[in-house]
């Protein structure tokens, strides 16, 4: 039996709703903005005007449009990419560059939390096409998940190997894990492992890195055994060695 469905107006829901969320956060940040500034200078004169508490009031609503602005960047940037209006900027890039800096990026994280961070990145490895800062991008998410689900004396590996023509960039952690029925959920928006501890995050992370992932050609995946850790691993494609190792403007 065959059974057809026109999905036409659901896909126009779909983008309207794409539409609202892009609008609604573009409106929210400059406000969201605004009152950070605001607060921030307010703080820095309150000190010796306010009580204890009345000061914790204020940092923590601080702390809070923080968040707020931090969400409403990545619901930005995700309706960005969803709507295809991101550009690359796509050239021939080492990754152990890449990941050395984002590496670097954690590292007094990486100290005050007592786990180990490393690569394993073979010598002579090609170079990948691809865009460099929103590699980094990716790279810098995978490894502040695999910190915020790993315990004191983890170890946290990020590896490259080569395969056919891409390349495999892994993240591996040795925390909590997913649980199986996740495992192809935590790609979609909004959706966080439910636990008894709030951790934070929005759940957007992983969303973006996928839409960006995908944007440069590659794929992303995770495989994890609950207790045991998780691998989250995505691909590059290893660039042409014919073409030129400049940059190239590229619209997706
Ligand atoms: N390395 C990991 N170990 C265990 N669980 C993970 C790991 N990475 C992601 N997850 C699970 O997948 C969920 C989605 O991750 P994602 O990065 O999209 O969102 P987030 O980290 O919760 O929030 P955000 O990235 O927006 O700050 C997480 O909430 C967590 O439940
Ligand atoms: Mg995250």
């Amino acid at each position: 039996m065959l059974l057809l469905q026109d999905i036409t107006q659901l896909k126009e829901v779909d983008r309207l709703k794409s539409e609202f969320v892009a609008t609604a956060s573009h409106e929210l940040r400059t406000p969201l903005t605004g009152m950070t500034m605001s607060m921030g200078l307010l703080l820095e004169t309150a000190e010796e005007k306010l009580s204890e508490s009345e000061l914790e009031l204020l940092q923590t609503a601080q702390d809070d449009m923080q968040r707020l602005r931090a969400l409403v960047n990545d619901l930005l940037d995700l309706s960005k990419i969803e709507s295809g209006k991101i550009s690359l900027d796509v050239a021939s890039v080492d990754v152990s560059l890449l990941i050395d800096n984002a590496l670097s990026m954690f590292k007094v994280q990486v100290q005050d939390q007592g786990v180990e961070l490393k690569s394993v990145i073979a010598d002579g490895l090609p170079p990948v096409r691809a865009d460099a800062n929103k590699i980094t991008w990716v790279l810098t998410n995978l490894i502040a998940n695999a910190l915020r689900y790993t315990e004191r004396g983890g170890q946290i590996e990020v590896k490259v190997s080569p395969r056919a023509d891409v390349l495999h960039i892994c993240v591996r952690d040795d925390g909590a894990g997913i649980p199986l029925e996740y495992q192809s959920k935590i790609f979609d928006k909004f959706v966080q492992v439910e636990t008894e501890k709030d951790v934070g995050g929005s759940g957007l992370g992983l969303a973006i890195c996928k839409e960006i992932v995908k944007a440069n050609q590659g794929s992303i995946w995770v495989e994890s055994m609950p207790g045991q850790g998780s691998t989250f691993t995505f691909t590059l494609p290893i660039a042409d060695r014919s073409s030129s190792a400049t940059g190239v403007k590229l619209n997706v």
